[in-house]
């Protein structure tokens, strides 16, 4: 059987990216190598939005750009404001911890943004907070923070913006240089169509001079050894190669439908989804407005077992979503259904329709295709939509 993977990350390759990647091995230190290190630097500093930004590539996960930034940026003693509302917020919040940082925490609860005029009190009573750190999209809740109002609140404050984009970039909006954010973060398992192994970091001038002031210390994540790399298209280690190959088609890819195609596709994707789970009796975790175009997040209905509906989803019909993750309450009680990088209407009509029936095999409702009707009204009026412009 062939699976449908639909987790919020690591992604279904297009063959074209598969095929990339079984290409020869290559001299890290020579010019192909550069070559492909420009391309792929250029085409995630067009996608993240910057003109102005040095790109660094890390060999790691997303997690590893995460401390990387930190390791960077922050100092033992150093008073941070990180925002949190789930596992990955957290998570920036641990890694300031790690590093001795005093954090703020402004925490929001699950599924719920963080309003500008939270960050805007927390700034206010905490000058001496010179850092914020932003999750854009919490992909454990299935939600999308309000970047670009957060952002112009810290930089009106004076204050540098951290954004984790790890599960947002190359599928939602993102304007770093506009929105003047001051160091962006993803990683290739997510929007980019490339398995796990690389992640970006792109960091911005004034990011650079706390980087110089920065007294954690650093080795294999140390920013400025990376630049010094950069410049001359390589990097400091062996990096992973057959990723970036990876990462090279996908952005190619990405680059022929458009980014506002793509960006439009995840949002009806989304919306779909969205409206596919309700109809399936769930309830979305995240705040009407702010729902995530890259994962959706659902309470399952009262009496299902979230481990049941997904084994049978996986053994029966080879369809694989996420269930909750972290130690909150309602991680329990959700399933995740991922619908980022190269996704189709159809790979979601396939997860509702399987949803349906197992459903109707744990006794919940009958399958009478009420999922995939609310779903295709959804696609439809996007369609019309895009009709009546024309
Ligand atoms: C928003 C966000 N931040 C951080 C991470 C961590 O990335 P990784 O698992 O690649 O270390 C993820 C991964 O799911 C994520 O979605």
């Amino acid at each position: 059987m062939t699976q449908q993977l639909r987790i919020p990350g690591p992604t279904p390759l297009p063959e074209r990216v598969l095929r990339a990647m079984g290409q020869p091995m290559i001299d890290h230190r020579g010019p192909e190598f550069a070559a492909l290190h420009r391309e792929v630097a250029t085409g995630v500093r067009e996608v993240f939005g910057t003109a102005q930004a040095e790109l660094l590539i890390l060999s790691s996960s997303g997690t590893g750009s995460m401390e990387s930034a930190v390791a960077n940026l922050v100092s033992p003693g150093d008073k941070v404001v990180v925002c949190t509302g789930g596992v990955f917020g957290d998570r920036f919040a641990d890694i300031n911890r790690a590093f001795g940082a005093e954090v703020v925490q402004l925490a929001v609860d699950w599924g719920q943004p963080v309003e500008p005029s939270q960050l805007a009190d927390v700034l206010t009573a905490n000058a001496d907070a010179g850092i914020v750190f932003l999750t854009h999209n919490e992909t454990s809740t299935g939600l999308t923070n309000p970047l670009e109002k957060l952002a112009r609140v810290a930089r009106e404050a004076g204050r540098l913006v951290v954004v984790d984009a790890i599960s947002s970039a190359s599928s939602m909006p993102l304007e770093m240089d506009d929105w003047q954010l001051d160091v962006v973060l993803s990683g290739s398992q997510k929007g980019w169509m490339a398995p796990p192994g690389i992640a970006f970091a792109a960091v911005a001038k004034r990011a650079w001079e706390a980087v110089d002031r920065s007294r954690s210390p650093r080795f294999y994540f140390d920013w400025r050894s990376h630049r010094t790399w950069a410049e001359k298209g390589f990097t400091p280690s062996t990096p992973a190669v057959s990723t970036l190959f990876a990462v090279q088609e996908g952005i190619r890819i990405l680059k022929e439908e458009g980014l506002a195609n793509a960006y439009r596709r995840h949002r009806r994707i989304a919306d779909a989804t969205a409206a596919g789970l309700e109809a399936a009796g769930m309830t979305l975790l995240a705040r009407d407005g702010y729902r995530s175009a890259t994962v959706t997040a659902a309470v399952v209905p009262d009496g299902i077992a979230v481990e049941d509906l997904r084994k049978l989803l996986s053994s029966r019909h080879g369809v694989v979503i996420a269930g909750g993750r972290g130690t909150a309450k309602i991680s329990e009680r959700i399933v995740r259904v991922g619908h980022l990088g190269a996704v189709t209407e159809g790979d979601i009509v396939q997860v509702l329709w399987a949803i349906e029936q197992v459903l109707e095999e744990l006794d919940h409702a009958p399958a009478d295709g009420r999922t995939l009707a609310a779903a295709q009204k959804v696609v439809q009026g996007a369609s019309e939509a895009v009709g009546s412009r024309q």
